[in-house]
């Protein structure tokens, strides 16, 4: 093979590796995906089996038996954060500024293969033997490439209406964490493209010539994005200017694309027919989002919000959509309040929804007759205030009169995968402050689920952790409806820590099914206890700060030999 000895006619050889070579990349991820949804597929059907038999079955006893192979594989891959413990807690320099999270065993083999993958890609079927500056033009040929093709996936990942989150139930956070990761690996490879260029040509003479070049200049300023968008989104700059941290990280990625065309169509290279799916992606995503928040917020009347102030520092947003709204428990939304801030929208767990979709009606109200009243679907959220816009608004709704105001809202959702808890027969749901707001919905799914008779679950216990137990008033109305449900006693049982009491007076247990303690809860004592009485496949699910995040995961891996026990994490790191 004699590459670069003939550019008239037809592509070299080292134009064809090229080529097929950026077709693997692709059939890699696609491979990867399907083997992803196969595997989500085998789950569901399991998870339909186990519902259709559980449902009418109290005890349960073959889906509590643990299997030693899968029981290994969550507690040493699957769960296993990379080292011993901590996943989500994030690491911190100090406590201002902290570094992220690590991801767990089976995100960081899935994206050290993929890194390698790109490594070899670079610099495989390369003729070394040959001169320098061919060397030098292929791998900057190459690196080049693989940037654009990575680029698919980077985009696919970047989306919220993205079609493989809910075909591949991967977590926001997932998706996250493997879009930072692709994104790292485009500007690693649109970097060795730059400065390979630069060592082909020789280094002062080609870097001058990058100037004089509009093709080249534009190429330039597309690396040049492309690297300040991964300094950009590291984790202490992206949590310290969050909001313009996602102002700036899309108008680098715009700039990026548009760099990236006129660079392509001005050398005219073929590989800018990669950026018209990408573009494609990106403003079907976009549009999508346009639909939902028309869709939603503008029928025969408009959305209306009404938000009140909470005690310890939250707001409980409350809104009534134009139109109704198929809610599923463990879903979120995003927010605009232009009146608060004018640009950002914000992802919110939804806490309650009331109409159309309702899992407390649907099943027992007849359709026709209560069609008028369940048109209108009301959703709700808890909000604590934080920083930027959550605590803007806090400050605005406890400073207005009565503690309470109607300010324009439009919101955008409902997203996220649904983890259906329906065929476990025990479910453990483990909150950490306002993170019970996306444990509610689930709660009263269960509880109607377990009073219609359509569900496996047997037993819920739900432990949250609060600082302060006038915390409690942040759900105490959806409690309340909740608590009063039939056969409730039956199935839920209720722990609340109170982390900081002020006297031991405030805590006191209302009942038998629901216990207040004082201190933190420990969770493996917890598991071991919910083991003992365990019906079914075990659920374990944890909303709440990174910390209890990382002690509910560390139980439930040391708990995996002695029954079926899954974990779910709901985090929404950003
Ligand atoms: C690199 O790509 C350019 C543009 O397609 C082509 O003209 C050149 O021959 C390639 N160089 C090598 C070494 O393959």
């Amino acid at each position: 093979m004699a590459p670069g000895n003939s550019h008239a006619e037809g592509p070299t050889p080292a134009d064809i590796i090229n080529q097929d070579l950026s077709n693997y990349l692709l059939i890699i991820c696609g491979a990867v995906s399907a083997a992803v949804i196969a595997w989500k597929s085998v789950d569901l059907i399991t998870k339909y089996a186990r519902t259709v038999v559980g449902a009418n079955n109290d005890r349960q006893h073959y889906f509590a038996r643990p299997s030693p192979n899968a029981a290994s594989i969550k507690k040493h891959v699957l769960y296993a954060p990379v080292l011993s413990k901590r996943h989500n807690r994030e690491i911190q320099l100090s406590s201002a500024i902290n570094v992220g999270t690590l991801p767990t065993r089976f995100q960081l083999l899935f994206l050290t293969a993929y890194f390698i993958t790109n490594v070899i890609f670079c610099v495989i079927d390369i003729p070394y033997a040959e001169s320098y500056s061919e060397v030098a033009g292929m791998v900057r040929n190459r690196s080049g490439i693989m940037a654009v093709i990575n680029m698919i996936p980077l985009f696919i990942l970047a989306g919220r209406n993205n079609p493989l989150i809910p075909l591949l139930g991967i977590s926001f956070d997932t998706y996250n964490l493997i879009h930072r990761w692709f994104g790292r690996i485009v500007a690693l490879e649109a970097i060795t493209h730059t400065v390979a260029h630069w060592a082909r040509g020789g280094w002062l003479p080609s870097i001058q010539g990058t100037f004089q070049n509009p093709s080249f200049i534009w190429g330039f300023t597309a690396t040049c994005a492309f690297t300040v968008l991964c300094i950009q989104a590291w984790s202490p700059l992206r949590h310290a200017f969050y909001e313009f941290f996602k102002l700036l990280h899309i108008a680098l990625a715009a700039l990026s694309i548009v760099g990236l065309w006129f660079h392509l169509s001005l050398l005219k290279n073929s590989y800018i027919r990669y950026l018209y799916p990408i573009m494609a992606l990106w403003a079907l995503d976009r549009a999508g989002r346009a639909l939902r928040l028309f869709w939603f917020n503008i029928g025969r009347s408009r959305t209306r919000t009404v938000v009140e102030a909470l005690p310890g520092n939250a707001c409980r947003v409350t809104m009534t959509l134009a139109r109704p709204w198929n809610f599923r428990p463990g879903q979120h939304a995003y927010l605009y309040m232009p009146g608060i801030s004018l640009w950002q929208s914000h992802p919110f767990s939804v806490a309650w929804h009331e109409g159309a979709d309702d899992t407390n009606s649907d099943r027992l109200v007849s359709h026709v007759q209560d069609r008028a009243v369940m048109q209108k679907s009301q959703i709700s959220f808890v909000i604590r205030a934080r920083t930027g816009f959550t605590d803007s608004l806090y400050q605005k709704v406890a400073g207005s009169s009565a503690g309470k105001m109607e300010p324009v809202c439009f919101v955008e959702g409902p997203y996220g995968a649904k983890h259906a808890l329906d065929s476990y027969g025990t479910v453990v749901l483990f909150a950490g402050g306002v993170g019970v707001t996306h444990q509610v919905p689930y709660v009263r799914d269960l509880v109607a689920g377990f009073r219609d008779g359509v569900v496996a679950t047997r037993r819920v216990l739900l432990v949250w952790t609060i600082q302060s137990p006038e915390h409690l008033e942040w759900i105490r109305p959806w409690m309340t409806e909740i608590l009063a449900m039939e056969k409730r006693r039956d199935v839920l049982r209720i722990m609340l820590f109170v982390s900081k009491p002020r006297s031991s007076k405030e805590i006191h247990s209302p009942s038998s099914t629901v216990q207040m303690f004082p201190g933190r809860p420990n969770a493996e004592t917890l598991l071991a206890m919910e083991q003992e009485q365990q019906v079914g496949a075990m659920a374990v699910s944890v909303c709440g700060p990174g910390a209890l995040s990382d002690e509910v995961r560390l139980a439930v891996r040391r708990r995996q030999t002695r029954s079926n026990i899954d974990f779910i994490e709901e985090a929404f790191s950003w």
